[in-house]
């Protein structure tokens, strides 16, 4: 089965195709604010600016045509609601003039099947960790369970919002991950709350330290040494509640190579194997949706065309009950 997997959910317009659990494409088009956060009007006009070439290209990729596709499957949410409109309105033409059916996808759902499946790891605890979202999950008979997650904001928000605090034009993960290897430690406020996280009084605290005169290298080690500890924390204690032997973190911020340092040592001393896909799937991308698209088309079929809308605020525990229409 071919299924082409749409993501619009933030600043990627991403397209995939996927046979069989093999990725035949992944290609996507970034929009990259400057000195601002994502303006959803904007995110949503470059979205529509570059569907058309993004779906050439991975058809050409795949050496595929819009008839060979079988499911056009397309992020639901959570997410921005007017670069999701415009991705669902793109699948639904698709569908409409090439007469194919439809599945919508949980953004997070999407990244913790297609890691399970690149990572081989069957029954694992996950660390889901993005912009908009930092979750513990475990996935049991009913779908997946929140074990414990951020009470404010996601761990990616941070570290986006303190990168333009301190003047960073595009203030992106990679930046951040490249000025923190100059600097030195300085403390901030450190808050997990069981398996919960805290991140606002992190940034309140950083923020306030760079006004003062702290250095910007030193502040940014520091809040990421410190948000990744608390992540890592609550992840041991979930570990030992669920007694799972195996541990996957995806999402965007997974890709931070010094997060999977620390988490892979923890793994190491808990006796837990450790996985994590390759970036290209940590970041936003299309293939993830069509993947997840195959898994979740197996167990609930297709998606009826008036359920087909965005849900700004899907929850990951909500996907087999929406699924199921
Ligand atoms: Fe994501």
């Amino acid at each position: 089965m071919k299924v082409l997997g749409i993501e619009c959910t933030a600043h990627t317009l991403g397209i995939g195709i996927v046979e069989n659990g093999k990725v035949l494409s992944n290609i996507h088009d970034v929009y990259k604010p400057k000195n601002e956060g994502i303006i959803p009007r904007k995110a949503a006009d470059h979205h529509a600016e570059v569907f058309a070439s993004v779906l050439k290209a991975n058809l050409d990729a795949a050496k595929l045509s819009m008839n060979d596709i079988d499911l056009i499957a397309f992020s639901q949410g959570p997410g921005i609601g007017a670069p999701l409109s415009v991705g669902i309105a793109g699948a639904k033409y698709l569908a409409a003039k090439f007469n194919k059916k439809m599945i919508g996808i949980n953004h997070p759902y999407a990244h913790v099947e297609i890691s399970k499946h690149l990572t081989d790891l069957k029954n694992p605890l996950v660390l889901y960790l993005s912009g908009g979202n930092s979750q513990i999950l475990v996935e049991e008979k009913q779908g997946y369970h929140v074990l414990g997650e951020t009470l404010d904001i996601g761990i990616g928000n941070l570290f986006d919002t303190f990168g333009r605090a301190i003047g960073l034009e595009y203030a992106h993960g990679s930046v951040l991950e490249q000025l923190a290897k100059q600097g030195k430690y300085v403390e901030l406020p450190y808050t997990v709350k069981g398996m919960n996280l805290v991140f606002s009084g992190l940034l309140t605290q950083a923020e306030k330290l760079f006004k003062e005169g702290k250095k910007r290298e030193d502040l940014t080690y520091s809040i990421m040494e410190t948000a990744f500890a608390m992540s890592c924390e609550a992840t041991e204690r979930a570990l030992f509640l669920t007694r799972k032997k195996e541990l996957i973190i995806c999402g965007g911020v997974a890709q931070n190579k010094r997060l999977q340092e620390m988490l892979k040592s923890m793994c190491k001393e808990d006796n837990v194997k450790f996985g994590v896909a390759p970036d290209e799937f940590n970041r936003d991308n299309g293939a993830m949706i069509a993947y997840a698209g195959s898994v979740l088309y197996k167990k609930y079929g297709a998606m009826k065309l008036d359920s087909c809308k965005p849900i700004t605020n899907y929850r990951i525990d909500t996907v087999d009950y929406i699924a199921r229409g």
